[in-house]
């Protein structure tokens, strides 16, 4: 039986784990964690996160080959693998702040692994870190371990995407397995590789060395997160101009050179990790002193700011130039659909800049909870107190609610349930203030419908 051990009941570390072991009966999956509420959460029958499919696979394996543990001793005593699935949030203060990564939960972890293990172990990197952090983890494990215990180093990159995490990790387009080009670097990667190829296809499983594998994780947010400023970049040319940014994409992702993925307009990205990592990027590009690299790279990030910023003072704009006092109903508060994640989210910079134009906010959203509007609306940096958000924000608990007595609606996150088939907008509109505005930030509504019912409307990317 092989025992595994994840650091890191997170978003990551939680569903990918649990999906190992709803995969191969025969291997123990134990995943720690040292925040007893989370651990809790995980072993109760209210999983600490949102994800479609989760609770099916969690329930089907717990008990039995998948454990929720706060003893992180313990499960590094008697893992053979250890995952590393800790948070490398952007740090907030000292060298390289809003910039660089922040390993020190990765540095803390490694270290309690050299402390703990009593055997070898195959360590894998599966957070995101920048590039050589692998490194650093080896240094520290092998100055640390007692004699006769071997560290070997794998770089496990995730790219699964929250709302559809189990999808991707039951059929993900590839897994990425690195490792250092020895001889007992290619026997640890292989012992991976053999958990993976119980359920994907050998083709699907890409081995290569450490650092390629650390970057290419970082590069292949970059790009997604650049497809994204890149048509929201013309999603401001479009609503000048009378083109349609649908058009203009669909037309684009046609060609087959270019596809037609990830070419949604929108209010702007958000999500725990395109920023974070372009951050990344920009970071080591400055220390690898590559000044053009990391002012590209930057560049997409700027974007994104612009796009949200430009998307309410659309509104206030819109709103005859003010919005102070009156009623903001607002769809949506995940950064996407099909998540309660809220991390990085447009809802935040456009709800703190409402309240400080003095809007009531009426706010709903499925799966965030009230607690963590209230928690991201007063974060240190966001711009608006307890005091405003008591005062301006009302958390309501359905889309009708929000938008009685409105004076406009506007579709933050992209929720299946805000679609013209599933509210009805004429009902919607008889219990809104008039003149009664749309802004639609995701492109999910119908505008020529809406405006039969006497909405008027405006969308991204769009001029009529
Ligand atoms: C992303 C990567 O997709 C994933 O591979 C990696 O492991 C983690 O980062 P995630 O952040 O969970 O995943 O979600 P993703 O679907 O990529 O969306 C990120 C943001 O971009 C969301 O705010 C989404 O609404 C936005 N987006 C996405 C657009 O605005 N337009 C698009 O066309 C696609
Ligand atoms: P991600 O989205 O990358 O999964 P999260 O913040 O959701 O990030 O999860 C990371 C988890 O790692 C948190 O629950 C945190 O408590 C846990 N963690 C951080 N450092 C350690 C550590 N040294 N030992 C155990 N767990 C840790």
């Amino acid at each position: 039986m092989v025992n595994i051990c994840c650091i890191g009941a997170g978003y990551v570390g939680g569903p990918s784990s649990a999906v190992i072991a709803y995969q191969c009966h025969d291997v123990n999956v134990t995943i720690v964690d040292l925040n007893q509420a989370r651990i809790d959460a995980w072993n109760s029958d209210n999983l600490p996160i949102y994800e479609p499919g989760l609770d099916e696979v969690v329930f089907a394996r717990r008990g039995k080959n998948l454990f929720f543990s706060t003893d992180v001793d313990q499960a590094i005593i008697d893992a053979d693998l250890i995952f590393v699935s800790v948070n490398t949030p952007t740090k907030k203060s000292g060298m390289g702040a809003g910039m660089a990564a922040d390993l020190a939960y990765i540095e803390t972890a490694t270290r309690r692994i050299a402390q703990v293990a009593t055997t070898s172990k195959v360590v894998i990197e599966k957070s995101t870190v920048p590039c050589r952090t692998a490194e650093s983890m080896r240094t520290i494990l092998e100055a640390n371990s007692t004699k006769g215990i071997r560290f070997d180093i794998l770089s496990n990159p995730e790219f699964l995407a929250e709302g559809t995490a189990i999808k991707d990790l039951q059929k993900p387009d590839r897994v990425l397995i690195g490792c250092l080009q020895t001889p007992e670097g290619f026997a640890a990667q292989q012992k991976l590789v053999d958990i993976y190829t119980r359920w994907i296809p050998k083709e699907r499983v890409i081995t290569m060395n450490l650092w390629s594998s650390e970057l290419s994780k970082l590069a292949a947010n970059a790009l997604l997160a650049q497809r994204i400023s890149s048509i929201n970049a013309l999603s401001a040319i479009c609503e000048a101009t009378g083109a349609d940014v649908d058009e203009v994409a669909y037309a684009c992702g046609t060609d087959s050179r270019i596809g037609p993925k990830f070419l949604k307009a929108s209010v702007g990205f958000g999500g725990s990790c395109f920023q974070k990592d372009i951050l990344n990027l920009v970071y080591l590009s400055e220390q690898l002193y590559l000044p053009e690299v990391a002012a590209y790279w930057k560049a997409v990030v700027t974007m994104n700011e612009y796009q949200k910023m430009r998307f309410t003072h659309r509104i206030v704009r819109t709103l005859f130039n003010t919005v102070t006092h009156k009623r903001i109903a607002m769809l949506g508060f995940a950064f996407k659909k099909d998540t309660g994640d809220t991390r990085e989210s447009a809802a935040i910079t456009l709800c703190s800049y409402l309240i400080q134009e003095r809007a009531h906010v009426a706010l709903y959203d499925p799966k965030v909870s009230a607690k963590q509007i209230k928690m991201d609306l007063t974060e240190p940096g966001v711009g608006t107190n307890e005091a405003d958000v008591d005062k301006h924000v009302q958390i309501c608990n359905s889309a009708y609610e929000a938008c009685a007595g409105a004076d406009a609606l506007v579709i933050v996150t992209e929720w299946d349930e805000f679609k013209m088939n599933q509210l009805d907008y004429k009902r919607i509109f008889d219990s809104m203030q008039k003149p009664a505005f749309v802004f639609d930030g995701r492109l999910i509504l119908d505008a020529p419908k809406l405006r039969e019912i006497g909405f008027r409307v405006e969308t991204i990317g769009k001029s009529v």
